[in-house]
């Protein structure tokens, strides 16, 4: 069955083929890939997308762990998440949602579930994420899951023409056990 993380209202589950519309649905929408490295995704791109993702999830060690983000009460499937192994206790997050469904807490509910699975798992010592200065949804994700600040990256990604900054979060293994108010 692969990997599988439930909260209270998602399933983050493997990505299997036949999901490639439901990714396409968020993924071809330039409102929610205007602040991503990539997009807004022709079909062949999503598709790409979604092969790809199968690829990676029978490596061992796994070195990218992509999870559907599904509704529990009908399986609908309305985003992606994932950690990526960048060295051997140290991954990125990311994240992507239709925007039919921002702002319910829903990246926020899977983005802690990721984290914890990754700290209490996988032995991550240390989980970094980025997003671009103006995506305030995304850098508040960050912040309600409990992730620092740790800085402003200048002209970090270059995108349709234009270098953009990125802010750096992150998020240690001790950090993420201890008690939070
Ligand atoms: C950014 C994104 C992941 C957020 O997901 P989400 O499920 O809507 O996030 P949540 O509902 O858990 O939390 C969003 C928070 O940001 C806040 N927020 C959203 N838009 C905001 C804005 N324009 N200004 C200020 N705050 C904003 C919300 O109020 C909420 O905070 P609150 O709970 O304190 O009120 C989602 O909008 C998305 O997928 N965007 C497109 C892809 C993307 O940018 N991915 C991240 C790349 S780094």
């Amino acid at each position: 069955m692969g990997l599988q993380l439930q909260t209270q209202r998602l399933v983050l589950r493997e990505f299997a083929y036949e999901d490639w519309p439901a990714v396409h649905a968020y993924a071809s929408d330039p409102e929610v890939t205007r602040y991503m490295s990539w997009g807004p995704n022709d079909e062949a791109a999503s598709q790409g997308f979604v092969k790809t993702v199968i690829a990676q999830q029978g490596k061992l060690p796994r070195t990218a762990y992509d999870l559907a983000i599904t509704l529990k009460i009908n399986g609908q499937l309305i985003g992606g998440c994932g950690i990526y192994r960048r060295r051997l206790q140290e991954g990125e997050m990311g994240y992507c949602l239709h925007r039919a469904y921002w702002n319910k807490g829903y990246v926020t509910e899977a983005a802690t579930a990721l984290l914890e699975f990754a700290f209490s798992q996988e032995g991550f010592h240390r989980i970094y994420a980025t997003c671009d200065p103006r995506n305030l949804g995304s850098a508040r994700v960050m912040e309600k899951s409990g992730m620092r600040r740790e800085g402003h990256m200048k002209e970090h990604l270059y995108k349709d023409g234009q270098w953009r900054d990125s802010l750096l979060y992150a998020i240690l293994d001790w950090e993420w056990r201890a008690p939070r108010e």
